[in-house]
């Protein structure tokens, strides 16, 4: 069964996918870390704001070195978030709304508690000892080659015990898995098999660029262009990511997707237009339904830039390719926090009125800010591994409990649990979801008819796009307009990235109805030729 409205498209083309951090979305046991039951109790919450597909972050048993992301067994439910049976409730109650269920998928690498590694690692003769990626020593007995870790030093961990280094590209508690070896590629399959049997509508594969590495563990050359920032920029990582081979790997994922009726995978991918569209596949060998797309996370908030990168990117786009677009998620600081709360709202138009799948990040539709994390609060790997850059690399403040309330603990856990694992936003008792909704003109009001507004159109949902030039290049230089249609339908958006008033001045003859305004404030008939638009505002209008 689909709850899609259009049945020419697929679920997750015309629906918006909504990212749950787990650990912080919901205490139902009120022991200060989001849970499963948790979740489950927030569902019509989520079915009320339009959502189609719920993403889940890890939820597997893990040490949580790194929140999950370090995975020792891919197919049970951590005890700190439930139980097996909690998530059968889960998917059951998701689907019974209608809605759809996303996993994240983890398969580069394992936790060093996953009994697979704790084979590995056993001796050099073990039957897994291949299963994992371990190299000799130097001559002089340091590291094999020049690899580096994202979160910070070498990207290999020298075992004792049987004289080898493993590599690992995030914390040394996440050792790589060894995709060479053709049997880690069938346990990856039985793993993706086990849920989408369960009925899981998909995943989100992490790192999906970085499952094969070179062959002859070559050194990394020195990056041209790199700006100091991070000491993982410092490198061109030729040799551990989009590699050929990965492309093979991808393919046969794909195949085990296609072999059930309905489900997807999308990949997390931070890549420049010509190798990102690579991660597609080809109509003959298909690879990601969607590839992600984060230029938006990425870009300067400027309109005319922002203009450019939308048509680049649906220029290069295949004809039978989906595109899709991302404000943000538990990597990158908090929209709100990037760019003000004024431009969110208009972001957050952009964002659902492109072309394409739309993932919002829990929490950004009440306009969740970054929260500041106090030193010795500081939990993510690579804050606390390079804390002289934390403020740049750490990811806390944008994982903090969601504000459902402004009751102690703000509705995150009961006002008497333990303290939340994460510190909550000091205005929390103004932004919250029961203080919003009670705000006709609140973030999370604006929100939700945005997205019922996007939903109700064919032209939003599944239209064609195509920018406009505009009258003046003051105009041209803080707004952003563009056209969608579909089905005989026209829309038009408008958005102003500035703090200033800009008379738009379209080219178009006599006058169409503006339908949602950013802020919330006024509809009704305007005239092409003298449209204006206030600071900050965005506008939707119908031709
Ligand atoms: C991805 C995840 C990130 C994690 C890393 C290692 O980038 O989004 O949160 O730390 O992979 O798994
Ligand atoms: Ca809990």
């Amino acid at each position: 069964m689909t709850s899609n409205a259009n049945p020419k498209y697929l679920w997750w083309q015309t629906g918006v996918v909504y990212q749950i951090y787990p650990r912080s979305y919901m205490d139902a046991n009120g022991d200060g870390i989001g849970d499963l039951p948790g979740i489950t109790q927030r569902l019509d919450y989520i079915k009320d704001l339009g959502v189609e597909a719920v993403w889940l972050s890890p939820m597997y048993p893990s040490p949580m070195h790194d929140f999950g992301y370090d995975v020792a067994d891919y197919c049970d439910v951590n005890p700190t978030f439930g139980t097996l049976a909690d998530f059968d409730v889960l998917l059951a109650e998701v689907h019974k709304r209608g809605m759809k269920l996303m996993l994240d998928l983890v398969p580069n690498h394992t936790s060093s508690e996953h009994p697979w590694f704790l084979e590995s690692r056993s001796s050099r003769d073990n039957p897994k000892r291949d299963w994992y990626i371990w190299r000799d020593p130097a001559p002089d007995g340091g590291v094999p080659n020049n690899w580096l870790s994202h979160f910070g030093g070498p990207a290999w961990t020298f075992d004792e015990k049987t004289g080898q280094y493993y590599l690992h590209q995030f914390v040394k508690q996440q050792p790589d898995l060894n995709y060479r070896n053709l049997e880690v590629v069938e346990a990856m399959r039985d793993v993706m098999r086990f849920w989408l049997d369960k009925g899981v509508d998909g995943f989100r594969v992490d790192v999906i660029g970085l499952m094969m590495k070179d062959e002859q563990f070559r050194d990394e050359p020195i990056s041209p262009n790199w700006d100091g920032r991070t000491p993982f920029g410092k490198l061109d990582h030729i040799y551990t990511a989009n590699l050929p081979e990965v492309h093979d790997l991808i393919r046969g994922m794909r195949k085990v997707l296609d072999s059930y009726d309905d489900r997807m995978m999308v990949g997390e991918t931070y890549l420049p237009n010509d190798m990102l569209m690579v991660y597609y596949g080809t109509p003959e060998q298909r690879e990601c339904h969607l590839p992600f797309n984060f230029q938006l996370i990425l870009a300067p908030w400027d309109a005319a830039k922002v203009r450019k990168m939308v048509d680049d990117y649906e220029a290069v786009l295949p004809a039978d390719a989906w595109p899709n677009w991302v404000l943000g998620n538990h990597d990158q600081h908090r929209l709100s926090t990037r760019i003000g709360a004024h431009q969110a709202r208009v972001a957050n138009m952009l964002l659902l009125t492109l072309r394409g799948t739309p993932t919002c990040y829990y929490g950004d539709e009440i306009g969740m800010q970054d929260v500041p994390i106090p030193a010795h609060m500081i939990q993510d790997p690579p804050a606390v591994n390079m804390p002289e850059i934390a403020h740049i690399v750490g990811r806390d403040p944008e994982r903090t409990p969601m504000q459902w309330n402004a009751l102690p603990n703000a509705g995150f856990s009961a006002p008497d649990a333990k303290e939340a694992w994460l510190p909550l936003a000091a205005n929390y008792t103004e932004v919250n979801v029961e203080q919003e909704s009670s705000n006709p003109y609140s973030f999370l009001s604006y929100f939700k008819k945005l997205m019922a507004l996007r939903k109700s159109s064919p032209a939003l949902t599944v239209g064609s796009y195509r920018s406009l030039e505009l009258g003046s290049p003051k105009a041209q230089a803080s707004c952003f307009v563009y056209e969608r249609q579909a089905e005989g339908q026209r829309m038009l958006v408008a958005l102003n990235f500035s703090a200033r008033e800009q008379k738009i001045g379209l080219s178009l003859p006599g006058s169409g109805k503006l339908v949602l305004s950013t802020r919330l404030d006024r509809e009704g008939d305007v005239q092409f030729a003298d449209l204006t638009l206030r600071p900050n505002e965005g506008c939707v209008i119908a031709l």
